[in-house]
């Protein structure tokens, strides 16, 4: 008897051979004498057809229910794989009128799908999303792997807020104010954990450049967190970056063709390994325009004269998202680097332009779907100039950096849900992962 999953069942399938699935049942179709049942385990977005005579059925097996079936498998007449079953047990029954949400053949909204996070993972839609994740995932060490980068694991609770935009949720019970408190009770620090205020990280990178100056090329994968008050399609309290830096740059196109290359490697991996994810997910499915088109780059300056042109607006504050998707479309929706960025707008560890110091060298790669997916710069490697801008005694550390052997290095953070978005053409960011957080939305 041969127990597989059913990817390997069906892509490797030894027909005569009696084999056992288990898995869900998808979508059943009663016949006279015979039941025909659409079983799927999770691996891959197939199904197996299950034949199974009548007889051996109950009321239970029910879409939804979860089955063990043993059974020949066998080719239709049509050349389709299938197992005829002789034994079929119901692990679980699935009972509709109890409640479950999901009906079959049926392509059910997105947002009516996320009423229900728990049970999601059970839609075509989303169990092809989560698998799409793993296997870019996947592409993406495997891309840093080859160019021998250092993985590091950056920590999660930190005293840092790197990128300086107070969005950052704070660790109880540490407060500066419960520390002042336990002090003028004359309690002394061990009566507190970390003694000051603890966070979320906001971005691994101001560790990242301490191992990077030490040990070379290195990035990161995890969770980042943002208190943004923001509930667009775009953002999430809880997301997971990826951070590179590189060492010895000191020229933004070093960034930039690192980024490139990233993102059509994991493009192409991807749909090589998970095209039948991609068709459920996007049912255009279409190659994206950029694919095979060398990035855009233009200054920060070009990209307000676009918006300018355009009859758009350009605050004080910088770019919005509905500028950032015009100057993509602009672009004839190939991915936009907007570089040299007004020094005001961006944070404190990027490095000024060489003759004109009122620019930093950063960038932002904006594409469709999501405008800004990757935010990156050199960084300020001057240990008196970073002295002047450094926020806070707290980053002591992140400046002595620059006093024993320091060398030039720049780095970026890319977004994964985003880059899943723009990938797949996802449109709400809620739908990349399994459990989004935002606003008011941590309960499941
Ligand atoms: O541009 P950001 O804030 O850059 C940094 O944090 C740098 N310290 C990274 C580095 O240089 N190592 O964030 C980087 C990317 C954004 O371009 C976006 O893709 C994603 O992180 N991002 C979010 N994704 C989902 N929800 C949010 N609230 C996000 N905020 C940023
Ligand atoms: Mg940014």
């Amino acid at each position: 008897k041969r127990l597989s999953n059913l990817t390997t069942v069906l892509e490797n399938p030894k027909i005569g051979e009696v084999t056992e699935v288990k898995g869900w049942v998808k979508n059943l179709r009663v016949q006279k004498e015979l039941i025909f049942a659409d079983v799927s385990d999770g691996s891959c977005g197939k199904k197996l057809q299950v034949v199974i005579p009548k007889h051996l059925t109950s009321d239970a097996l029910s879409y939804g229910s979860s089955v063990r079936i043993v059974g020949l498998l066998s080719k239709s007449p049509r050349g389709q794989i299938e197992l005829l079953a002789d034994t079929v047990n119901v692990l679980g029954s699935c009972i509709v009128s109890e409640g479950y949400p999901f009906q079959p053949r049926k392509t059910h909204p997105p947002e009516y799908v996320r009423q229900y996070l728990h049970l999601r993972s059970r839609t075509n839609y989303i169990s092809s999303i989560l698998r799409v994740r793993n296997a870019l995932t996947m592409h993406i060490y495997d891309f840093f792997r080859s160019r021998n980068y250092l993985n590091v694991h950056t920590p999660i609770l930190t005293s840092n807020d790197c990128e300086g935009a107070g969005e950052v949720f704070k660790v109880q019970p540490d407060s500066d104010e419960t520390v002042k408190a336990m002090m003028q009770e004359g309690k002394d620090r061990d009566s507190v954990y970390f003694g000051s205020n603890t966070f979320l990280t906001v971005s691994g990178q101001l560790h990242l450049e301490a191992v990077c100056r030490g040990m070379g090329n290195v990035y990161t994968l995890g969770p980042t967190f943002r208190a943004e008050n923001s509930r667009s399609r775009l953002h999430l309290s809880e997301f997971y970056m990826l951070e590179a830096e590189l060492a010895f740059c000191d020229r933004l196109e070093q960034l930039q063709e690192v980024i490139e290359d990233l993102f059509k490697y994991v493009f192409v991996k991807t749909r090589d390994t998970n095209e039948g994810d991609m068709w459920i997910i996007d049912k255009e499915n279409e190659v994206p325009s950029w694919s095979d088109k060398k990035f855009i780059t233009i200054t920060y300056e070009e990209a307000i004269n676009i918006l300018m042109k355009k009859g758009l607006n350009v605050s004080d504050e910088g770019i919005n998202k509905e500028q950032e998707l015009a100057i993509v479309d602009h672009c004839g929706k190939v991915p936009v680097f907007v570089v040299r960025w007004p020094k005001e707008l961006k944070s404190f560890y990027m490095k000024e332009c060489q003759h004109d110091n009122t620019k930093v060298d950063a960038l932002d790669l904006l594409t469709p779907v999501t405008g800004e997916v990757v935010g990156g710069s050199l960084r300020e490697d001057d240990y008196q100039n970073l002295k002047v801008k450094i926020p806070s005694e707290r980053l002591n550390w992140y400046l002595e950096l620059r006093k024993y052997g320091n060398i030039p290095t720049g780095g970026f953070g890319l977004g994964l849900e985003r880059l899943m978005q723009v990938m797949c053409n996802i449109s709400n960011i809620k739908d990349t992962l399994p459990f989004p957080r935002w606003p008011h939305n941590c309960d499941m």
